[in-house]
């Protein structure tokens, strides 16, 4: 008996194009145009990747796994999928996308996993690293402008920074919830703004979790380069989150994260004898300073 005829018309799905041509087609009802774009692009890309290196099921499971620890590393204090997305480029691609700036404007660099909200007001010239006894007491000055060069006043500058050897105050458990190596500034009148602390310190990012595992299968290091975190907000400008970075630190060209942009980079001169702002905020020699003025592109 000939039974073709009660053959579907096409066997399904049975080469790798077929499957991928069908779960494109599921996608193309999506409502939404820009998730639509979005997941039938990711489709295209994870569909190209696993055929490009032939993925076989055991490294598809090691790949499961790999992100499951990666989630399970996640709590209030740390954010492991982050760090995967630092440590692969992804955020600083997307950050490169979001936060173009106008020439002239200061450039944005990846926000990192570290900030915390609440650090404490400071005065002009206060101390953000209080207590960090080990570290070379470093001023940091500059103004903080608008795109034609005029002083923005009352600009709010929130900095945060490891201390001297290398943590941020969230990966040490003994300062419990307490915040350290943190400051919110505010630009006076003519747009300065001076601020205390020690000279930044080169530091691994943390390497006891998977991303750990990953950077060392590969033989990438976990070094970030030295540098100082700061979001400059102000009114009628577009927030900028950024960082200053040590021109003599060993990392800057192999940053783990890729955040380094060269009009970042500062001197952070040594000085051995006072100077104006020395005097005026009571920091003794031997200490450094940083200038640097930041210009913010209007919102
Ligand atoms: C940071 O600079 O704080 C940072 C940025 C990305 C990953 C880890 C740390
Ligand atoms: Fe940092």
């Amino acid at each position: 008996m000939d039974n073709t005829a009660t053959l579907p018309a096409k066997t399904r799905f049975t080469t790798e194009d077929d499957i991928t041509a069908e779960v494109l087609r599921r996608f193309e009802r999506t409502d939404d145009p820009r998730l639509r774009e979005i997941m039938l692009s990711l489709t295209r890309h994870l569909h190209a990747f696993v055929k490009d290196v032939r993925l076989k099921e055991g490294e598809w499971w090691n790949g499961i796994q790999f992100l499951t620890a990666t989630g399970q590393m996640c709590s209030d204090k740390r954010q492991e999928f982050i760090l995967l997305s630092d440590t692969m480029g992804i955020s600083m691609l997307v950050d490169l996308i979001s936060n173009g700036k106008p020439p002239g404007a200061t450039e944005s660099t990846v926000f990192g996993p570290f900030y915390r909200e609440g650090g404490p007001e400071m005065p002009e010239g206060g101390n953000v690293a209080e207590g960090a006894e080990d570290g070379t007491p470093t001023i940091v000055t500059g103004r903080v402008l608008d795109m034609r060069g005029n002083p923005i006043a009352g600009a709010k500058l929130d900095v945060w920074q490891a201390d001297p050897e290398g943590l941020y105050d969230s990966q040490r458990p003994e300062l419990a919830d307490e915040l350290h190596m943190r400051g919110i500034f505010h630009s006076g009148a003519d747009g300065r703004y001076v601020i205390r602390t020690v000279r930044p310190v080169h530091y691994q990012i943390p390497t006891d979790g998977p991303v750990g595992k990953m950077l060392a299968a590969t033989k990438r290091h976990p070094w970030r380069p030295a540098h100082i975190h700061f979001k400059v907000t102000a009114d009628g400008y577009q927030p900028l989150t950024t960082h200053l970075f040590d021109n003599i630190d060993e990392y800057l060209d192999t940053d783990a994260v890729f955040g380094v942009k060269d009009s970042l980079i500062c001197e952070f001169p040594l000085h051995t004898t006072r100077d104006e702002d020395s005097v005026r905020f009571g920091v003794d020699p031997p200490f450094c300073t940083t200038r640097y003025d930041f210009v913010l592109a209007p919102a």
